[in-house]
């Protein structure tokens, strides 16, 4: 447990540069694992969950390491070649680790068990047994489809066309990365677009992969077994998620001027972006370019301390579905009420983060109404109170959601455990410290 508080800060100023975006860096060590040849990854994400993948995929017989440069390097096994790992795979804090790694096991002729911290056992995972079964995987888990899981993968998978029953890019990836050893081709339907990242890189390694839109604007995604992948170089750009959190601390502190440059806004993740200017927050993109096949840019934020509460349309959870509980922490703050709708995913997250939100701020004096998939905030223009001690339920995105609210209210907030931190956001405490905010280790002082 590494308990922190968080106190009221001073206008933020500065440049910081965030760390690389996690849903890439899992990606880019996986695929450079499995590619022929080398790859060569910048601005890899070092936290937890990443390491989690790359020590999973050196289980499997690839060659990852980082060099004293800072780029990693891996030698990939080649598709279909990875080996049967001798021991349980740790999967620690990781869903995306899990969930896309199932996937590419469940196309091998390995078994392997996996299992992970009290989180990720909670999380469900009969979303990619059941497509993966169909293909012809075999799954066995504990009740309620739970981690540890034992996978018996095969050479043998299936073609399948699988219509998502969630908008999930795990779920999504998992058929995918099975695809890449079928014997023919391996559709996922999606309804509503979710973060393209497998799409887009399994392009960069030089696999083809078919995107097309049905009539009832649906997508298909479409691979086709038995071609290798090709190691490349690849540059992961920013995470949107990670930025996120300055970004909010800023705007809701009048007189912040920040700028978090090389941020990725691919249009499945930037929803929170549109979001914040929707409530009025001043963001500019600017030296927007491509980067790795996606879109990015230097954000530059002023604050003003002023928001104002606005209907978020269900429409756009998908594409910020790991921001609500930031996006919470701002609606408190701001004048007027916000609905959010649709958001039935955040239950299964690391931790149930609808629950955990709604408690957290009714606990700090906000007013807010929770429903099975909605949260109402009513700002009034003012941070709430603070003052309390808040559980993070092993959730990076809530122990900092809650830092950033430490930083507007009167009195300090504090959160049990920050440990859950370093899965994804490895110096958070430093980088928001460097741009102006208190936040200390409650047994020890200010935190590096
Ligand atoms: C991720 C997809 C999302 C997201 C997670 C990362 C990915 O999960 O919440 O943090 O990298 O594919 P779901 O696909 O379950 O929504």
């Amino acid at each position: 447990m590494r308990p922190l508080e968080s106190k009221t800060s001073s206008p933020l100023s500065g440049s910081a540069r965030i760390p690389g975006d996690k849903s890439i860096s899992h990606r880019a060590l996986m695929f450079g694992g499995l590619a022929q040849g080398e790859t060569i990854i910048s601005g890899l994400l070092e936290g937890e969950d990443v390491i989690a993948t790359a020590l999973a995929m050196r289980a499997m017989g690839a060659k990852i390491g980082r060099g004293d440069d800072g780029l990693w390097r891996c030698e990939g096994v080649g598709v279909g070649f990875l080996k049967e790992p001798e021991d349980v795979l740790n999967m620690g804090n990781s869903g995306t680790s899990t969930r896309l790694l199932g996937g590419l096991i469940a196309g091998h002729a390995i078994s392997a068990v996996m299992s992970g911290d009290g989180s990720l056992r909670k999380r469900p995972m009969n979303r990619i047994t059941k497509p993966l079964s169909e293909m012809g995987a075999t799954f066995m888990t504990r009740t309620g489809g739970r981690l540890p899981m034992m996978i018996q993968g095969t050479d043998q998978i299936k073609s399948i066309e699988y219509r998502l029953p969630v908008a999930s890019a795990q779920v999504k990836s998992a058929i995918l990365l099975a695809g890449l050893t079928a014997q023919g081709d391996v559709t996922v339907i999606e309804d509503t677009p979710t973060r393209d990242h497998t799409e887009n890189m399994l392009q960069a390694f030089g696999h083809g992969v078919r995107v097309v839109t049905l009539e009832d604007g649906a997508q298909a995604i479409t691979v086709t077994g038995g071609t290798q992948l090709q190691g490349c170089s690849f540059d992961v750009p920013s995470d949107p998620s990670s930025a996120a959190f300055p970004c909010v601390a800023a705007l809701l502190r009048e007189g912040s001027d920040i700028t978090l440059p090389n941020i990725c806004l691919n249009e499945r993740r930037a929803g929170i972006y549109t979001t914040l200017i929707e409530m009025g927050a001043d963001i500019k993109f600017e030296n927007e370019r491509m980067q790795g096949g996606e879109k990015v840019a230097d954000l530059h934020i002023r604050g003003t301390g002023a928001l104002n509460g606005i209907d978020v349309p269900a429409s756009r959870v998908a594409s910020m579905i790991d921001e609500f509980p930031v996006l919470a922490v701002a609606t408190s703050c701001a004048n007027g009420t916000t609905r959010m709708t649709g958001l039935e995913e955040l239950r299964v997250k690391e931790s149930d983060r609808l629950a955990v939100m709604a408690e957290g701020l009714a606990k700090c004096g906000v007013r807010l109404e929770m429903g099975e998939d909605s949260l109402t905030v009513h700002g009034n223009g003012t941070p709430p109170q603070g003052g309390v001690n808040i559980e993070t339920h092993l959730d990076h995105r809530i122990a900092m959601s809650f830092m950033v609210l430490g930083t507007v209210t009167a009195q300090p907030v504090r959160i049990d455990d920050g440990a859950p931190i370093l899965t994804s956001f490895p110096n958070f405490i430093e980088l928001m410290n460097d741009l102006g905010c208190e936040i200390t280790e409650i047994n020890g002082g200010a935190c590096k």
